[in-house]
């Protein structure tokens, strides 16, 4: 994806900048021709000779220096550029932005170019949270800047809170998203499930599944890359994935109520979670001592959580099964008013729970079926948002 993409990565004055070169560096090594503009405050923190050093290219400082090839600095490099990507971004470049100021180097380039541009902040939390840089972040978005977002922690000026600029994978996933050329999700918003749910017996213990979400990340993730607006609803908590909402749940209940409350607004549901059919019908309060010689514990259902949730929204399923999957796959496409499901045979070796491959056959509300065959979760992926692209009733 990066490949001789031209990269103008600006860098300001935060004391953040230092991370910015293993970002340069990363990008070089991803085959990008990264073209550093640096502010003077940014050359407080860091010299223009460890980037220059990085990215083999020379390193734009001032308006008035022209780089060789670039004749107008400002103009050639807001051309040339791919992806502008302002990391870090000060509240200072931030406010600049937000109202076309062009007093340096960076600010004229970013007024100059029609290249998106990608914005990661870092400052101390209280300039962070200050209404005014929110409103001028808010700005920015309308206008279709991405942010990515500053991670809540330690800051350099003692202070714990929201500042510290995005973890470099972040921002780099936030380039190749910008730079995939198949955004034919932009503007669509998805809502995906994913995971096993739990369902509570005593405060330690659970009914579970072997369901590991990868899956539901896959999808998400390949959504997020094509361009659309993602809400991962999820059990799964080990990988925190970029740039889109994540809403953490447990039971099947709290899956439905998440569910609910977000997909009122979508464009799809995808439910790729499995979801507990069976539920304990009391929690015990405290834990179960093993005093029986036999325990028997009472469930109940829950709720289908597709069969319940309306709405005009493409509705996606996924058919784990382990026998009969096309006739079980099929019934449950009518049942639950589906317009897709991906029956999966989870016996098949390197298919289904815990696996980083996936089997599936896709049957669409229409009878047609796509059988696939055994490749990556997030080449499935690829296919299910492939045949929603083609399908989506509505526009964003
Ligand atoms: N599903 C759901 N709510 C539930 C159970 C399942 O929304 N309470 C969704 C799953 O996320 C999946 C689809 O329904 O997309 C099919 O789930 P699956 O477990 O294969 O089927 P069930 O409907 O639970 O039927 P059975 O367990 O009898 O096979």
């Amino acid at each position: 994806m990066l490949t001789d993409k031209t990269i103008v990565l600006g860098i300001t004055g935060s004391i953040a900048a230092y991370k910015a070169a293993e970002l340069a560096s990363r990008l070089t090594k991803a085959g990008a021709k990264v073209e550093t503009v640096m502010t003077e405050a940014a050359q407080r923190f860091i010299v223009p000779l460890t980037l220059q050093s990085l990215t083999h290219r020379p390193v734009a400082c001032d308006m008035w220096t022209p780089l060789e090839n670039f004749s107008i600095t400002h103009v050639s490099l807001a051309q040339a550029a791919d992806v502008a990507v302002i990391a870090p971004a000060t509240a200072n470049i931030i406010a600049k932005m937000a109202y076309g100021l062009a007093d340096d180097l960076l600010s004229s380039i970013v007024l100059a170019t029609k290249a998106p541009v990608i914005v990661a902040p870092a400052m101390n939390n209280n300039m962070y949270e200050s209404s005014v840089t929110q409103e001028n972040i808010a700005r920015l978005r309308a206008r279709g800047f991405v942010i990515v977002e500053p991670e809540i922690g330690h800051l350099a000026c003692n202070a714990i809170g929201k500042g510290r600029m995005a973890d470099i994978d972040t921002v780099v996933d936030a380039i190749n998203m910008i730079l995939r050329r198949e955004r034919d999700m932009a503007g669509k918003r998805v809502v995906i499930t994913a995971g096993g749910t739990r369902e509570p017996i005593d405060p330690v213990r659970f009914i579970g599944n072997r369901s590991s979400g990868k899956m539901g990340h896959a999808l998400a993730e390949a959504a997020r890359d094509r361009g659309a607006d993602v809400t991962l609803i999820s059990t799964v908590s080990l990988s925190q994935p970029s740039n889109m909402r994540v809403v953490h749940v447990e039971s099947a209940s709290q899956m439905l109520e998440a569910v609910m409350q977000t997909v009122w607004q979508a464009d799809v549901l995808v439910m790729a979670a499995a979801v507990a059919d069976y539920r304990p019908k009391t929690t015990q309060e405290n834990k179960i001592k093993k005093d029986a010689a036999v325990l028997n514990i009472e469930l109940e259902r829950t709720l289908d959580i597709l069969a319940e949730v309306e709405g005009d929204f493409l509705r996606i399923g996924f058919a784990a099964e382990t026998e009969n999957l096309l006739d079980n796959a099929r019934k449950k496409l009518v049942d639950k008013r589906l317009d897709l499901i991906a029956a999966n045979d989870v016996t098949i070796a390197g298919s289904g729970f815990g696996s980083d491959t996936n089997k599936v056959t896709l049957i669409s509300r229409d009878g047609k079926e796509y059988d696939l065959p055994l490749m990556p979760k997030r080449d499935v992926a690829d296919k299910v948002w492939d045949w929603v692209a083609a399908n989506t009733r509505r526009a964003a």
